[in-house]
């Protein structure tokens, strides 16, 4: 199947990066379903959308009708076999769970057709692994997408040792349709952007536990010195701690170096509950929403 032939992606999941990504989806034109366990977790995703674009639409970059449109592209399940036989992609972006995934991709192979392609946007875990659980690994890939997915350029394509080359050109293809530029690995830990990035993490919290410097002159210096559009600690806290900490484990855990040592103050936010912008508090304070 080629990028252009694609009708209807199913995304897996309505959390942040699920729901982000079945907006970028569909702002392609393409239609959309999105699944998840819950009509709660649908609403809130389809909320997470509609808060998005108004903010595109009250800056005048995008008319309330396009946004409609967008939102109009979007049907949302809880069915999971439906989700599974009605799509020419598939792509999941459940929690990091092996298991779960695992258990998701067996119904998920099951209800697809044979040539749907089936995609993993997981940041972290192994797209060989996932491959085992699907019926036509050469058709199983890594789509990484990045947060906020709606803004952010980035896809990696993730090439598993069963995935067909067709299919890493139907990855690069698809990301250009959505309007992402892709960049291709092979599958490994961390892949390529959160094998640099998370190193950068771990040693601005490790210099914060130190007293090196306070969080804000942390976060200035990459910001101003390094032009990142926001400093470490605020990136933890927009991709949450909890899933930075699962990130650095289960990364660290495959490239067995010291360096990737998680530090213990994010072992504390995780445990006090500060885990960053969803829950209005990490390294900085968040006004509730
Ligand atoms: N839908 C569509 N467009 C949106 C949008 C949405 N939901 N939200 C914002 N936009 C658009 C805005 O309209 C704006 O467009 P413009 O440039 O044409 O005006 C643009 O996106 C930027 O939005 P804002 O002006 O609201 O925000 P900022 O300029 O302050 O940028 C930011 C916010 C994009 C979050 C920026 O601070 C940034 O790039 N931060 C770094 C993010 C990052 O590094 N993400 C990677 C996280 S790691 C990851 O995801 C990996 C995973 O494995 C954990």
């Amino acid at each position: 199947m080629q990028a252009s032939d694609v009708k209807k992606v199913s995304v897996l999941g309505a959390g942040l990066m699920g729901s982000g990504i079945a907006q970028v989806c569909s702002q392609a034109g393409i239609s959309v379903i999105m699944r998840d366990i819950k009509d709660e977790f649908l609403e809130k995703g389809m909320k997470g959308i509609k808060d998005g674009l108004g903010k595109v639409v009250s800056k005048g970059k995008m008319t309330q009708e396009d946004a409609n449109e967008i939102i109009g592209r979007i049907e949302t399940t809880t069915d999971l076999a439906k989700a599974a036989s009605e799509a020419d992609l598939i792509i999941e972006a459940i929690p990091e769970d092996m298991k779960l995934k695992k258990e998701v991709y067996k119904e998920v192979s099951q209800n697809a057709s044979e040539n749907t392609i089936i995609a993993s946007n997981t940041s972290t875990l192994s797209i060989n692994d996932m491959a085992a659980s699907v019926k036509n690994p050469q058709n199983f890939l890594g789509l990484h997408f990045f947060n906020p997915a709606p803004v952010m350029k980035l896809l990696e394509v993730v090439k598993g040792k069963k995935t067909s080359d067709d299919v890493v050109q139907f990855g690069r293809d698809f990301a250009t349709r959505v309007g992402k530029t892709p960049v291709v690995c092979i599958d490994s830990p961390g892949f390529i952007a959160n094998r640099v990035a998370l190193p950068i993490m771990i040693e601005a919290v490790t210099a914060l536990e130190e007293g090196v410097a306070s969080k804000e002159d942390i976060d200035t210096a990459m910001e101003l010195g390094y032009n990142h559009p926001m400093g470490p600690l605020k990136l933890a806290d927009l991709v949450g701690i909890d899933t930075v900490l699962h990130s650095i484990k289960s990364v660290g855990d495959k490239i067995k170096s010291p360096k990737w040592k998680a530090p213990k103050l994010l072992e504390e936010m995780v445990k006090e509950g500060k885990l960053g912008r969803k829950t209005g508090r990490g390294f900085y304070e968040y006004p509730p929403k």
